[in-house]
């Protein structure tokens, strides 16, 4: 199994060194146009195998994609984060560029690839991935419901005092501050709805913390964060590289799903070796229905500022 991650910044190198660590792939590149940076990154994870225990060969190289080829999945991080106060949004105008030329040059030299799309405004740079390579529906991947889903879990866990393994609880819709659509009427604590242990105003409150969640951790760190999203995309490639068919909320392109159509935006997906194998269909309240047309309707704003 060959794991391609472009980008060795905060988010790409956060997400090798959890690949790594999983020891379920056998070889990860790393590769970056900023000259020498990803091998120094692959050096470095390189030398934790032996105090971490793992055997994933990691390399880096600089903008040689002959390097990637015959990846099974590739991962694109490359692109400007966002700084305090900025949306997701306003970073298009460069990461589109990025995007595009990135997710052509690994289709060369992985035609078989299945593409998990990290850049942002990511539901955006995952329908324009999709527009770029022509690839199939099912082999690209945007990732933002697994990491929204996962700050979700922190912030019901923190209203609840449970540890957060008791909780489940799932985000869909744009991965936007405004877009997001935390279930909350879904969620639950050892299958116990969440709404038996929390008044509605507390539910609200975890909902609005858990949709500036990002927002949140880039005020505080002054760029965006890496942990949680480098352990999401490793999650999702792991379901991939495994087979496990374990469900995420994964931006996908829609024909019909939802309601929608020719867009990328975030709903339940079975990951497995063919990459999205089914969208699962689950019963929204009429408000979780609003929110969601209400969230499309600003990806499909954003994806009116692409060059297609
Ligand atoms: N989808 C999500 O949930 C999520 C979460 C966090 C961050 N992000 C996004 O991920 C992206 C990366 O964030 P980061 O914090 O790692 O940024 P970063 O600046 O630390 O790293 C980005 C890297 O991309 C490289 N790069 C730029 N252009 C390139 C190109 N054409 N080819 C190869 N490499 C190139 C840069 O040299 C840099 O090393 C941002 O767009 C950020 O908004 C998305």
């Amino acid at each position: 199994m060959k794991v391609t991650v472009v980008g060795a910044g905060a988010v790409g190198a956060s997400c090798a060194e959890y690949i790594a660590i999983k020891n379920f792939a056998s070889e990860v590149v790393i590769l970056d146009i900023k000259e020498g940076f990803a091998e120094g990154k692959a050096m470095d994870l390189m030398q934790c195998a032996s105090l971490n225990g793992f055997d994933t060969k990691i390399t880096g190289v600089t903008n040689d994609y002959s390097k990637t080829a015959d990846s099974d999945i590739c991962v694109i991080t490359s692109g400007i984060p966002r700084k305090p106060g900025m949306t997701r949004e306003e970073l298009i105008g460069i990461n589109a560029g990025i995007v595009k030329d990135v997710s052509t040059s690994l289709l060369e030299h992985s035609p078989n690839m299945i593409l998990i799309v990290v850049s942002n405004p990511m539901d955006t740079m995952t329908y324009l991935a999709h527009k770029a390579t022509g690839m199939p529906k099912n082999r690209i991947i945007g990732m933002g419901g697994a990491l929204d889903s996962a700050r979700f879990k922190y912030r019901l866990a923190e209203a609840l005092g449970a540890p957060i393994s008791d909780v489940d609880g799932m985000v869909i819709g744009g991965h936007s501050d405004v877009g997001m659509v935390p279930l909350t009427s879904h969620a639950t604590r050892n299958s116990i709805k969440v709404s038996e242990f929390l008044s509605e105003e507390r539910l609200e409150q975890v909902a609005a913390d858990t949709k500036v969640g990002g927002a949140t951790l880039t005020k505080l760190l002054g760029t965006s964060a890496w942990y949680a999203p480098g352990a999401a995309v490793s999650g999702m490639v792991q379901a991939i590289a495994c087979d496990t068919k374990k469900i995420f909320p994964c931006s996908t392109y829609l024909e019909g799903e939802y309601g929608l159509n020719d867009i990328c935006i975030g709903v339940p997906v079975v990951l497995g070796k063919d990459g999205i194998e089914k969208i699962v269909d689950i019963p929204l309240s009429d408000a979780e229905k609003a929110h969601v047309q209400a969230s499309a309707e600003g990806v499909t704003k954003t994806n009116g500022l692409l060059n297609l």
